[in-house]
């Protein structure tokens, strides 16, 4: 079912709630017959409606939605309906209460093409700098930031992202962190980092002298894991941050931080997404388990929101991990920090293992070296561990990404759930063919 019942329900009015009163939503395909075959459901269980309108939906062409009131009275009959609609015919249904509104699903993205709606709802926009930034007093770096934002403020899905010309100045800056810290990584950084660099030398243009363009890396990323980037005019809420991850979406910045301070940004800059960000996208594990949380955000709830944007902080971010006795870096915030980069693997910070239950309520400073860090086993293994914390999320569906349509499917009835069966099962086929073939 495609409809978008949990947006929809935003649209019934207050007044329409009454004590005595259920409501329901339900979508059905355009088809003769097809509602009479629904409400004979009721008729049977000699169910009297009190109100009942439809309308052409809004998501779908050919599907109607129905808005139906019945008295509170039939409420024990009612589990048992709902459950005959949704596993017997694979009709969407959505019970509408004061209590149901209150714990409403959060409105999520189901298509990649719905991540252009986050363009409008950025918290601040990406040319509005604080008075203690560094290029805050430098008219022609605001100026120059200002055209970043209205570069990504008007990109769409789908659209190539615009190549930028960048400045000597913006070069140099560029070339600086890039020589200092790429003297680090063979010693501090994580394996596949150190993997797929030399690969975005050769192909996406990664030199001293040159900022490789969002584009090429992007078209490399989707070669290697699907991954891509788009870019962002400001800062996101970590709802739409999180849920660009579940499409393999990264929103990434495109402007690079001031010349006069090339070692320090206060922000996210091209630099820290190209460096930091871009090589652990490449590696499929990465991106899987990056997948996992942006998975487990969508219809969360807002404290649960805010655990996994911990739990981003603490890996994606800021995240060490076991390679053999030692132990390297992974964080894009680290693998971007010459200072950082170094602090981490010394004796200073405290080291604890990968524990999402604490890692997901572990405080931590925005403005200085991370006093704690937390190191994962692997990448498979700290991918398990979203998923379990994710099954703890109080929410009333699953969800899973199908990259052929990139759309969300909500995986809450039968007709979906057959559907991934039958998608498991031909996966299956191919594998003990493949199985067979290597005996
Ligand atoms: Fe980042």
């Amino acid at each position: 079912m495609n409809g978008d019942p949990f947006q929809e329900t935003m649209y019934i009015e207050e007044n329409t709630y009454k004590n005595d009163m259920i409501s329901l939503i339900f979508l059905l395909k355009e088809k003769v017959g097809a509602l009479a075959k629904v409400l004979r459901i009721f008729e049977e269980k000699s169910i009297n409606l009190t109100h009942i309108e439809s309308r052409p939906s809004r998501v779908n062409k050919d599907e109607y939605e129905f808005f139906i009131n019945l008295d509170r009275r039939n409420t024990p009959l009612l589990t048992d309906i709902i459950k005959t609609l949704r596993n017997e015919m694979g009709v969407t249904v959505h019970e509408l209460s004061r209590k149901k509104k209150k714990d409403a699903v959060p409105w999520f993205p189901r298509t990649i093409q719905e991540l252009d709606r986050f363009a409008n709802q950025i918290l601040s926009y990406g040319a509005e700098l604080d008075a203690d930034h560094p290029g805050f007093k430098d008219p022609v770096y605001r100026a120059r930031r200002k055209e970043f934002a209205d570069m990504a403020y008007n990109y769409r899905h789908g659209q190539p992202i615009p190549k930028v010309t960048y400045t000597e100045e913006e070069k140099k800056t560029w070339g600086t962190v890039f020589r200092e810290l790429k003297t680090l990584y063979p010693t501090h950084a994580c394996y596949e980092h150190n993997h797929v660099f030399p690969l975005l030398e050769k192909y996406c243009g990664y030199q001293e002298d040159n900022i490789p363009q969002l584009e090429d890396v992007s078209k490399f990323l989707q070669t290697c894991t699907g991954f891509r980037l788009r870019p962002v005019a400001g800062l996101l809420s970590s709802r739409d941050f999180l849920a660009g991850l579940a499409f393999r979406v990264f929103h990434s910045t495109q402007y690079i931080r001031h010349g006069s301070k090339p070692m320090y940004t206060p922000e996210p800059d091209v630099c820290h997404e190209l460096l930091g960000h871009v090589p652990l996208f490449a590696d499929i594990s990465f991106a899987q388990f990056s997948q996992e949380i942006g998975l487990a955000s969508l219809g969360a709830p807002d404290e649960y929101i805010e655990k996994l944007a911990t739990v981003y902080w603490f890996t994606v971010e800021f995240g060490l991990c076991k390679e053999g006795d030692t132990i390297k870096a992974y964080g894009a915030g680290l693998l971007s920090s010459f200072g950082e980069l170094q602090y981490c693997l010394s004796d200073k910070p405290e080291i604890q293992s990968l524990n999402l239950e604490k890692t997901a309520v572990q405080k931590y400073p925005v403005t200085e070296f991370q006093p704690v860090y937390y190191v994962a086993e692997s990448f498979k293994n700290a991918k398990e561990k979203v998923r379990r914390f994710a099954s703890s999320i109080p929410r009333p569906f699953s969800v899973r990404y199908d990259p052929y349509t990139q759309r969300i499917e909500v995986l809450d009835n039968a007709k979906q759930l057959k559907n991934l069966a039958e998608s498991i099962s031909s996966e299956m086929g191919t594998l003990c063919s493949a199985l067979k073939k290597i005996e």
